[in-house]
């Protein structure tokens, strides 16, 4: 493939949603194989020391390198962990005529956004969730809808359990702010004003997003259920999925990656939006308690909030380094490196 085309590929790839906006990747690129690797100066070793939720990160961008090829009539395998250290490999297999649904889905990569902003109360087509489902488990992953009342009160008791330890956490703070931006032009991190205004722990729903900026609000005490006299406030009632696998290790964060990807792509081809809500996986302690309390058979890889977006302003894009930072073309005949 011509080296402009693996440009192309790549442009598409970075596109996907990475914990914190970090882009933990680099790509090399050779006439039949573009490799993507762990970029380790991008780690998270406060909230993510095992690195699983940035390997997660690379398999979707490994996912939206299959889905552009496939939209520019390439067939591509996948091999996860070859030899010599990349985190995955993807092999052209030849021309394959593209059809409208590779098109649609490769355009759906550039309309993705996390939408962190409360969703209409239109409800989730429960065919899609079956689709999902199919979906994710082409990849080994399992996605669970949360919809019985004892699982959902557990799962929302962990996650504001989560992010109250996140908050009375210096170091993880510190870590938060470090991958905040303000400048609008920035090629990474997340942008102020891609996040709501206001204290999460107010919104009117009953799934609360992370905190991004706990630490530079004024100091109060933790409060998840909000204002205890105020009158209740018509409350978001999302569609929430859990995805997980069977193992742990970087295969599993690479599988539950990939079927994350085509979920987030599939979601947005019909039209909804999702915010990942992370924050009880992050800690060995929530993430053992939420296997215990729902039951589940394996890990619990990323809970998902989904819906259909209301009315209202686009919400901000946030930023991605330039490709040229992040692929290195070899010329034909190079082997191996990385
Ligand atoms: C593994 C993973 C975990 C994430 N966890 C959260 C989270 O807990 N809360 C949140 O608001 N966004 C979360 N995100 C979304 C990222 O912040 C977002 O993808 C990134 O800022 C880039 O923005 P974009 O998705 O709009 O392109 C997560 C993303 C990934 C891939």
């Amino acid at each position: 493939m011509e080296q402009q085309d693996w440009t192309r590929v790549v442009d598409a790839a970075t596109r996907a949603p990475s914990i914190h906006n970090t882009q933990p990747w680099r790509f090399v690129a050779r006439p039949e194989t573009l490799e993507l690797h762990l970029d380790e100066a991008r780690s998270l070793p406060v909230l993510d020391p095992t690195g699983r939720q940035q390997v997660i990160s690379c398999g979707i961008a490994l996912e939206f390198a299959v889905v552009a090829l496939a939209a520019q009539g390439w067939g591509a395998e996948v091999e996860l962990l070859p030899a010599g250290g990349a985190l995955g490999a993807v092999r052209l297999t030849g021309p394959a005529p593209a059809t409208d649904e590779a098109r649609s889905l490769a355009d759906a990569i550039r309309r993705r956004h996390t939408v962190r902003t409360p969703f209409a109360r239109q409800a989730v087509p429960e065919g899609l969730i079956e689709r999902l489902q199919a979906e994710a488990e082409e990849f080994g992953t399992w996605l669970k809808p949360i919809t019985r009342s004892e699982e959902e009160v557990a799962t929302v008791f962990l996650i504001s359990r989560a992010e109250e330890m996140e908050q009375g956490d210096p170091a993880y703070l510190a870590e938060l702010e470090s991958w905040l931006r303000t400048d609008p032009g920035a090629e990474d991190g997340v942008p102020v004003g891609a996040l709501p205004e206001g204290d999460p722990s107010e919104r009117a729903s009953n799934w609360l997003i992370r905190d991004f900026v706990a630490g530079q609000r004024e100091p109060h005490a933790f409060r998840a259920a909000g204002d205890p006299d105020a009158p209740p406030p018509e409350v978001e009632r999302p569609a929430v999925v859990l995805m997980g696998t069977d193992g742990d290790d970087r295969a599993a964060w690479l599988s539950s990656g990939r079927a994350l990807g085509r979920v987030l792509l599939r979601l947005t081809d019909a039209g909804l939006v999702a915010s990942p809500l992370t924050q009880a996986l992050d800690w060995p302690a929530t993430r053992t308690r939420m296997q215990a309390r729902l039951s589940l058979v394996g890990h619990p890889q990323m809970l998902l909030r989904l819906g259909y977006p209301q009315e209202g302003p686009d919400a901000v894009v946030s930023g991605r380094r330039p490709v040229a930072d992040v692929l290195r073309l070899e010329a034909p005949g190079v082997e191996g490196g990385g």
